[in-house]
């Protein structure tokens, strides 16, 4: 980052569905997103080629280039998604998986990164979130294990979560504190 510029913070988005609660999340958090911070959503995980090796190169499919491109470019990370099925959506996974190459040299090595979401099971998607940090800190960034916020979304009683006064300030505290996180 240079001295002056704003904070950029790539966000990634485990839901592809168009009325995903958690979609509503990162507009939330662009909302309460601090001076100084810019969130850049790469909305195209659905274009993502699965992760084969055969297919990882110089001339890796064009939405490759550009999630390590904006990756790069980027400050910090934030992972918005749901649980699956206990564990991380596909979708994330393969774009961590994309993330975690070129072997030790990630777009996003060393760079903190933070996980939050929701589900509508009781514990907020809690397994999902874990897993998730487990994974993302393997591939490379540095994920700050204690930014924490898993929403149990009958919470939100069917409302857009900048409703709730809770998420709203628990999700800008998370915010605020990744991209102070940044050196
Ligand atoms: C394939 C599938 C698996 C799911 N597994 C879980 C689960 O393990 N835990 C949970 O709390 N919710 C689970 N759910 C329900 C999701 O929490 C719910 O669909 C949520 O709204 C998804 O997030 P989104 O609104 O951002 O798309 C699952 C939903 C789907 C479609």
């Amino acid at each position: 980052m240079s001295e002056g510029s704003d904070v950029k913070v790539l966000v990634l988005l485990g839901s592809l569905r168009r009325e995903s609660v958690n979609r509503q999340l990162v507009e939330l958090a662009t909302e309460v997103a601090p001076p100084g911070v810019t969130l850049e959503f790469f909305d195209r995980l659905g274009e993502l080629p699965h992760y084969n090796e055969d297919i990882d190169g110089d001339d890796v499919a064009e939405s490759v280039q550009a999630l390590r491109a904006v990756a790069a470019d980027a400050d910090a990370a934030l992972v918005v998604t749901p649980e699956y099925n206990g564990s991380i959506p596909g979708v994330l996974k393969n774009a961590i998986d994309w993330l975690s190459r070129p072997f030790g040299n990630s777009a996003l090595k060393g760079k903190p990164a933070a996980v939050v979401g929701g589900a509508y099971g009781q514990y907020g998607g809690v397994w999902a979130h874990d897993e998730a940090r487990k994974s993302f800190a393997i591939a490379g960034p540095r994920v700050i294990e204690d930014l924490k916020l898993s929403v149990p979304f009958k919470a939100l009683d069917g409302k857009h979560p900048r409703e709730n006064a809770d998420v709203a300030a628990d999700l800008r505290d998370v915010v605020a504190k990744l991209a102070a996180e940044v050196g």
